[in-house]
């Protein structure tokens, strides 16, 4: 494994892909190592692009999440020319309906009473009283973007190597001089560390696994009835996500249970019941699949992107529950700071947040040593 290009990406999920493919359209050569293509969180996610029915604040979170869910349409439009395949881009919308009126005022949903939501969509539970409708968030089929995300990079010669596990980030005077694999030394000019949930096992940065739980039903006789489901349903705790093809993704558990495999009865339990609850008639549908993935989590929950104390590393890990919406600009603002052309806006995602309280002489030296990851405020 000493193939040399200009930028090596450690980790092959949404985010590193993503990546990829817009330096790749810049003309640099971009090799991916990742360590297991099918265990990343960008596989069992759920595709919603929902900054709106997340509730995220107003901040330059917020202001992040929008520029990505306006790049959304003309990006999965590049893709699915660029690869041939499907992304599952759909324009749905969310309800959020409740079991409670509320008197809160949103800007940018609009508050259905009981009539008004039953009609844009039959068939909710009878304790449901209304709810927000919002308009402009939408859905993307997380595993056929990531799979159109694939066969593109490949398609337009992005050197992607699966079952490669990165071991050790070799790094002298600030810079990184090579990675260690499990299959020998990689060299490039510049590297980006992608890895999701597992960040923490190279760098000491404060990222940990936020588990999901999830399963899919399918709705019967979709060809003769069409889709019982045509907006994404955003519950409390639970969220019910129809694709074109009558399935729908139930998500999803949030545990503090480290990297601890496997669906669990109480998990999936709580699940059921509340999709029920929501929409009754999905108890009849045929369960399909179960499945869990690790959310990266920080402790602010925000993403951490851009520059790391060595100047030829970049960072883009910790998007906890909104890599999927955030893989487009991520992409974009990574690419662009390689080019050495900085959007302001990537300065709230630093790294340093999590140091500078810590090390008044030099706050980057945490992330210089593989000492293990400081505790955290
Ligand atoms: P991942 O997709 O986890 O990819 C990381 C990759 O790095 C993996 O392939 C891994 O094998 C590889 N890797 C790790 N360590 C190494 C190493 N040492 N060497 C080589 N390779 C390595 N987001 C949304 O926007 N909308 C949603 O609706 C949504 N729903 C979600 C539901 C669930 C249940 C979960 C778990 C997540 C959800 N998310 C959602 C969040 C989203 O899935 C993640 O934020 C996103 O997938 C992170 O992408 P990533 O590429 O950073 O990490
Ligand atoms: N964004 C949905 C989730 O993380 O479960």
């Amino acid at each position: 494994m000493n193939a040399s290009s200009d930028v090596l990406i450690i980790g092959g999920g949404v985010i590193g892909l993503a990546i990829a493919i817009e330096l790749k359209l810049r003309s640099y050569s971009v090799t991916v190592l990742s360590r297991d293509f099918h265990a990343a969180a960008s596989h069992a996610a759920a595709g919603m692009l929902a900054p709106q029915a997340e509730a995220i604040p107003t901040s330059p979170m917020l202001d992040l999440c929008l520029r990505s869910r306006s790049l959304y349409p003309e990006w999965t439009r590049k893709l699915e020319e660029l690869s041939g395949e499907p992304t599952g881009y759909w324009s749905c919308g969310i309800l959020a309906p409740v079991y409670q009126a509320s008197d809160n005022q949103k800007d940018v949903a609009y508050w259905l009473d009981q009539d008004a939501i039953n009609l844009y969509q039959p068939g909710l539970g009878a304790e449901v009283v209304g709810g927000w409708w919002y308009p402009e968030d939408a859905q993307v089929d997380n595993r056929a973007l990531v799979r159109a995300l694939w066969t593109a990079a490949k398609s337009l010669g992005v050197n992607l190597c699966d079952q490669i596990t990165v071991e050790g980030i070799q790094q002298q005077q600030r810079s990184v001089v090579a990675v260690q694999t499990s299959a020998g030394i990689s060299r490039a000019e510049h590297y980006v560390l992608a890895t999701g949930a597992w960040s923490n096992e190279l760098l000491p940065l404060p990222v940990r696994p936020k588990k999901g739980q999830m399963l899919a039903v399918r709705a019967p006789d979709v060809n003769s009835k069409g889709l019982p489901l045509q907006r994404v349903l955003f519950g409390s705790d639970i969220y019910i996500v129809p694709r074109h093809d009558g399935r729908s993704v139930i998500g999803a558990t949030s545990e503090e249970v480290g990297f601890t495999p496997h669906n669990t009865p109480f998990g999936i339990q709580a699940l059921l019941e509340r999709a029920i609850r929501l929409y009754p008639q999905l108890q009849d549908y045929p369960i399909q699949e179960f499945w869990w993935g690790f959310r990266p989590a920080t402790p602010d929950e925000l993403p951490i992107l851009g520059a790391s104390p060595c100047h030829n590393l970049t960072l883009a890990t910790g998007h906890y529950r909104n890599g999927i919406l955030l893989a487009p600009v991520t992409a974009t603002l990574i690419a662009d700071l390689i080019l050495k052309q900085n959007d302001p806006l990537l300065d709230h995602f630093h790294y340093s947040r999590f140091y500078q309280n810590r090390s008044q002489d030099n706050s980057l030296s945490p992330l210089l040593t593989c000492s293990p990851p400081p505790l955290l405020p």
